[in-house]
């Protein structure tokens, strides 16, 4: 079949066979299929959608343009980890080393961070020395010794996956719900890992704006894990807010060591640490309930098991271990001021991925691929929504290497931050979980 006849097909609303998929990836990643046709077909789904089947068929296909990880030698069951993507989430420098604790080895390749959003790697690079481009015997033998390795991803997995992304992103067909599924989905099975956990974003900081379309990302995830026999669950968590305090490289170093440590970091970070790390003890047969998950997972922090699991994943690649002690040794910015209310009153909302964009403008977060950070930049937030806060009183402390953005960044951020007179109830931050068993919207919604 022609590549014309295929995206005819799906142009007039029919379903594709796994053979047409198969063959259009790998056409595509070969480059003996056009950027355009492509284009027209990734246009023609984005309309029609696609079913469970081709959702499956296009993951698999994906995985396969690649290399794919082979973690059968190392023993117990691979627990696999994936944030759709949000701020102030240092979910996974927290989890990694408390899951692993736990006795789950936690095999994870990471991504850097991207316009509103921040990246683990670039993270764990602001620990003097710590290597995140790790051979595959590296990660491998890391895995087996201290059950954790965090690596950076490389493009030799899911290739299809990445040129599909980059002419999805300039063809405006990023935001369909098959199409993100798939893609964040290849790239767990490339990687690896015998089962999966997702923690899907929904607010004013997310990907997904609205319950019903977070529901029906975790769903389509959920689905195409069974369907390819690696078991998937997904919690669906807000991002109507930053998730911690800290948003910025080095910063939310410092914030997942004192939560490790026991002293301090944002209560809400550690809930969903303690909710998203249960469901990964469950998968990984350590934990029989969520319930018991969690309260393993709270002993694990009390015992400081995790910050000794912390320092031997830095002290494995390369890392200054001394930043576990000494929060000075991570990178330092010279100029530290805060954004005061400029009235009292409750914190009725806050514009999240505008957050995000201006810990970016102070230099933590890149623009576009490539781009060079400052690693010890970024803001932290000092208030929550249904905060009362005194006129005067510093709503975010920003941090920079350059002014160049100071006096911009101080006025979006009064902006974001939105006071007003009325109280405002806190906002529940896990809001549902998607299994096998089905939908699970909790009571708050
Ligand atoms: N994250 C991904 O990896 N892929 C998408 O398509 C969207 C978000
Ligand atoms: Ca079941």
């Amino acid at each position: 079949m022609r590549f014309v006849d295929i995206i005819e097909k799906k142009r007039d609303g029919q379903e594709l066979t796994r053979e047409e998929i198969t063959g259009l990836v790998g056409s595509f990643t070969a480059d003996t299929m056009p950027d355009y046709q492509m284009a027209a077909l990734l246009m023609a789904i984005f309309f029609r959608g696609l079913s469970d089947q081709e959702t499956a068929a296009l993951t698999l296909a994906m995985a396969d343009s690649g290399e794919k990880l082979d973690l059968s030698s190392v023993p117990g069951i691979k627990v696999d980890k994936h944030s759709t993507g949000g701020v102030a989430d240092t979910t996974t420098l927290i989890l990694a080393p408390l899951v692993a604790a736990a006795g789950v080895p936690v095999a994870k390749m990471s991504g850097r961070g991207l316009g509103f959003t921040g990246g683990t790697i670039d993270k764990l690079e602001s620990i003097p020395g710590f290597r995140t481009a790790l051979s595959r015997q590296e990660f491998l033998d890391n895995l087996r010794n201290i059950k954790v390795a965090v690596t950076g991803q490389t493009p030799t997995i899911a290739p299809a996956d990445g040129k599909i992304y980059s002419l999805r992103d300039v063809t405006a067909t990023v935001e369909s719900i098959p199409l993100i599924a798939s893609s964040i989905m290849s790239k767990k099975i490339a990687a690896g890992a015998d089962k999966i956990v997702l923690d899907v974003k929904i607010g004013n900081g997310a990907f997904m704006k609205n319950i019903d379309d977070a529901v029906k990302l975790a769903v389509t995830m959920v689905r195409i894990g069974d369907m390819v026999g690696r078991k998937t669950s997904a919690i669906i968590t807000s991002m109507n807010e930053p998730l911690g305090r800290a948003v910025g490289n080095g910063l939310e170093v410092e914030e997942a060591i004192a939560i490790l440590s026991g002293k301090g970091g944002a209560q809400e970070l550690i809930d969903v640490c303690l909710f998203i790390g249960a469901h990964m003890l469950f998968a990984g047969g350590v934990a029989t309930d969520i319930q018991s998950g969690q309260d393993k997972l709270k002993r694990i922090i009390d015992s400081k098991q995790g910050l000794v699991k912390f320092r031997e994943l830095i002290a494995a690649q390369g890392g200054d271990t001394a930043v576990i002690e000494n929060s000075d040794l991570l990178p330092k910015a010279k100029v530290i001021q805060s954004v005061k209310s400029s009235q009292a009153g409750y914190v009725q909302s806050i514009d999240t991925a505008r957050i995000g964009y201006n810990a970016m403008l102070l230099g933590a977060g890149r623009e576009y691929k490539g781009q060079q950070i400052d690693l010890a930049a970024g803001l932290v937030m000092n208030c929550r929504i249904g905060d009362y806060v005194e006129k005067d009183s510093p709503l975010v402390t920003l941090h920079t290497n350059s002014d160049a953005n100071l006096g911009i960044v101080t006025e979006n951020v009064r902006q974001t931050v939105k006071i007003g007179s009325d109280p405002v109830s806190r906002q529940p931050l896990i809001l549902g979980t998607v299994d096998d068993n089905g939908v699970h919207l909790f009571d708050a919604l």
